[in-house]
């Protein structure tokens, strides 16, 4: 008779497709009223021989069944060949893949290029170890001129004078020398410079450059292509102010700068509590720079500028650290 229960137990127990079947059939044989309890509870009525007997049999039965079922309910639970063919369980919740997401400074530039290249200006780009006649002399910043402390440098040793870019600026030349005005372009990049940094200032940095050369380019142009391109990249409408400035390159030479966001123009260490935060120098393209390029400038003028995208980005965001862009800290970066 054990043998029989043994028989139909096992079966039963690989039968069960799912944990409810195999407690149902748990229940029929070592539940309460289960046959291979039945049996163990009947034992008291027999001889005491066979109860020894029995009593052994029914024992290794029951302890070899529990075994069994435990093991049907790993499987079971780790969804074996048979709830497999079941199909995919869809109600379960999916596990979330873990996705990596752009940094906030190369979504600001994607929506940089996007704004310019509405206004039809291409994006062009540029080498990041750059000669000095593209950083500086075509720029109409001779050597030994003091105009070059303006850009604390970070030259690389060679034969050749070659240099980490101080800015954005030598992709003028670059395009100038090789293309004919009417021209518009943007070109977003690196910049380094050899400087103290501290909330507003990194060694290195994010410019994106922007140039027009045509007929008749006048700053008020300038003036106006600025304006639509801030309040479009912030979506409301932005104070801006240009006061004169000083760059080799450019003449007249303005500052640009744009009321902080971050304190709404109270002050705060973004803006060194001036409640303006400059965003970059701009200002109609100087004739020494056309011809260095061999454009006629008595027939092309134009206005270029050079704008920190960090800076942007820290206005658009509200971050008033420069730092924390480059920090690599996740806690700062999870958030964009
Ligand atoms: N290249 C200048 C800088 O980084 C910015 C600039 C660009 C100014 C173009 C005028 C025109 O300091």
């Amino acid at each position: 008779m054990l043998k029989e229960i043994q028989n139909k137990a096992e079966k039963a127990i690989v039968e069960a497709k799912t944990l409810k079947e195999l407690n149902r059939v748990f229940k029929d044989f070592l539940g309460k009223k289960g046959e291979l309890s039945l049996v163990l509870r009947g034992l008291k009525n027999l001889s005491s021989e066979e109860k020894a007997k029995q009593g052994k049999e029914s024992n290794e039965l029951k302890e070899s069944l529990s075994i069994k079922f435990k093991e049907r309910e790993d499987e079971i639970s780790l969804g074996d060949q048979s709830s497999k063919e079941k199909g995919i369980d869809v109600t379960i919740p999916g596990k979330k893949p873990l996705m990596g997401h752009l940094s906030p400074l190369t979504q600001v530039k994607r929506q940089i290029m996007d704004i310019f290249g509405g206004m039809g200006f291409e994006v062009v780009d540029g080498p990041e170890i750059e000669k000095e006649w593209y950083n500086f002399d075509a720029l109409n910043i001779p050597k030994n001129h003091p105009a070059r402390d303006a850009w604390d440098t970070f030259w690389l040793k060679g034969e050749e004078p070659l240099l980490l870019r101080t800015h954005t600026s030598p992709s003028q030349i670059r395009y100038m020398e090789k293309h004919e005005p009417p021209l518009r372009i943007i070109s977003p990049g690196k910049g380094f410079r050899h400087e103290a940094t501290d909330a507003s200032h990194e060694m290195q940095f994010y410019q994106v450059e922007g140039l027009m050369i045509g007929e008749g380019v006048s700053a008020a142009n300038f003036k106006a292509v600025v304006k639509q391109f801030f309040e479009k990249f912030f979506k409301q409408s932005i104070n801006v102010r240009f006061t004169p400035d000083f760059f080799p390159f450019t003449e007249p030479s303005f500052e640009v700068a744009m009321s902080c966001l971050i304190c709404d123009g109270k002050g705060c260490p973004a803006c060194k509590n001036t409640g303006w935060i400059e965003i970059g120098g701009a200002g109609m393209v100087h004739p020494n720079v056309l011809k260095a390029c061999e454009l006629d400038s008595s027939k092309w003028q134009g206005w270029a500028f050079g704008f920190g995208i960090d800076r942007l980005a820290m206005m658009k965001y509200k971050i008033n650290d420069i730092r924390l862009f480059h920090s690599g800290d996740l806690r700062f970066l999870n958030q964009f």
